[in-house]
């Protein structure tokens, strides 16, 4: 599918943004692990979460689903049954990444697969913490999806991270629930810690400090009811949109602002956007708000060091506020870029050029100087969620129509993206 962008006059409106990705993984496979049924409400409407939903179905779990609301009949820690076909993790690195940690204790032989994109990302980093723990896992060319996961009793261990990685993360602690002692996991730069709220939100003794987490196994999980706060991430699209078309008025209602993500709020507030914080809640142990953005004098900004892990999803949007900005943006330490659904440094550069903007790239970031204009173009999503949506975004600011291909890759986190730009962009 293509979709074709005008330029925008200015963006007006007032939405909610679908339930946090990552958050929803996390509920999702926490309550397939717990004793009795959870509910889920405002679950995330994108195909990622719901290939984790299949795949916990595949593994006997009763999943119900009501729209946003899910009921996952959860049948504790060892409940899961041995699946009698592949788990299809879909597009989706989270799923892979983190039911791993959950299958590595099952006393069971499991297969996970995944779509191209997801046959290309490294799982070395999931199977040497595994492994450590007692568990046998085979992958395509020693780091590959198709994963073939022989669990069997876990040792607890304790974990320093060579990469700032929440899969990875969270995919130790999850292993950890079933090792037999502590399990500890210590974090390079301080990556998202939705797994470490979630875990005390099932009733799970977790502590955690400063770069570290540890959990005690065996554990119990106990079924809650959990609302999902809306996606920052997809929240940033609209944010940048907001800020670059002048004259916008945008309010974005219950969006999650986890200290872990919100460091996109204090980017752009730095970067020149004007960004509101109107009111903060707790909900289910995250912070949860509505957001105001309006169209703004942008000046850019730099993303490097521990920055850089803390805004990857969001680099390729900011990648666009960066072009009409007037000192333009310098991404560094982002290496990881390159091993997302796409290579974003080169599917971002790609896009640019084909709109006339100017970008460097190098190993591990680019260089967009400020100040430029967005040509009238075609570019390509490459089927990357967050490809396809940053160019619309781009697409608002352009010069003539904007068409972009393979726009059906923002139901992977955001289905429900073309239209509420619709609605926002009259
Ligand atoms: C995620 C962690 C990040 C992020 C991904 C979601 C999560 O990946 O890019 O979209 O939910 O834990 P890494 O752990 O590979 O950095």
């Amino acid at each position: 599918m293509q979709e074709v962008i005008r330029p925008a006059a200015r963006l007006q409106g007032r939405f909610r943004l679908p339930g946090d990705k990552s958050v929803s993984h996390r509920y999702a496979m926490l309550a397939s692990v717990a004793e009795g049924t959870s509910v889920i409400h405002n679950y995330s409407s994108g195909a990622d979460c719901h290939s984790t939903l299949g795949c916990i179905r595949t593994l006997g779990i009763q999943v119900e689903v009501d729209g946003r609301e899910v009921k996952i009949h959860g049948r504790g820690l060892h409940g899961y049954q041995a699946p009698q076909t592949d788990l299809d993790a879909g597009n989706s690195g989270s799923t892979i990444r983190m039911l791993s940690g959950l299958l590595a204790g099952q006393p069971f032989r499991s297969r996970l697969i995944g779509d191209e994109s997801l046959s290309r990302r490294p799982m070395q980093r999931i199977m040497a913490p595994l492994e450590q723990m007692g568990a046998r896992i085979s992958a395509c060319n020693g780091s590959f999806p198709p994963l073939e996961i022989r669990g069997g009793p876990l040792r607890p261990i304790d974990y320093s991270m060579p990469v700032a990685s929440a899969q990875v993360k969270s995919c130790v602690l999850l292993a950890g629930l079933l090792a037999d002692g502590e399990t500890v996991v210590r974090e390079p730069s301080r990556t998202r810690d939705h797994t470490e709220v979630a875990l005390r939100e099932f009733g799970v003794d977790l502590e955690s400090g400063a770069g570290w987490a540890r959990v005690k196994g065996p554990a119990k999980l106990e079924a809650r009811e959990l609302t999902v706060p809306g996606d920052l991430s997809s929240a940033a699209f609209f944010l940048v949109a907001g800020a670059i078309v002048p004259g916008s008025d945008l309010v974005l209602e219950g969006v999650g602002l986890n200290p872990t993500r919100a460091a996109l709020i204090d980017f752009l507030v730095a970067a020149g956007a004007q960004v509101n914080v109107l009111d903060m809640k707790m909900q289910n142990g995250e912070p949860v708000g509505d957001l105001r953005v309006r169209g703004s004098q942008l000046k850019g900004g730099v993303i490097d060091k521990q920055l850089s892990a803390a805004l990857i999803d969001e680099i390729p949007v900011l990648a666009i506020l960066g072009a009409v900005s007037t000192e333009g943006l310098t991404v560094r330490d982002a290496a990881e870029l390159r091993i997302k659904e796409t290579d974003r440094i080169e599917t971002v550069a790609s896009n640019l050029r084909r709109m006339g903007v100017e970008i460097e790239t190098r190993e591990d970031g680019f260089h967009i100087p400020g100040g430029q204009q967005f040509g009238a173009a075609t570019v390509e999503s490459h089927g990357d969620h967050r490809i396809a949506m940053a160019f619309a975004v781009a697409a608002l600011r352009a010069g003539g129509d904007v068409t972009i291909e393979e726009s059906e890759a923002a139901s992977v986190s955001f289905p429900e993206f073309w239209s509420t730009l619709r609605g926002i962009a009259g």
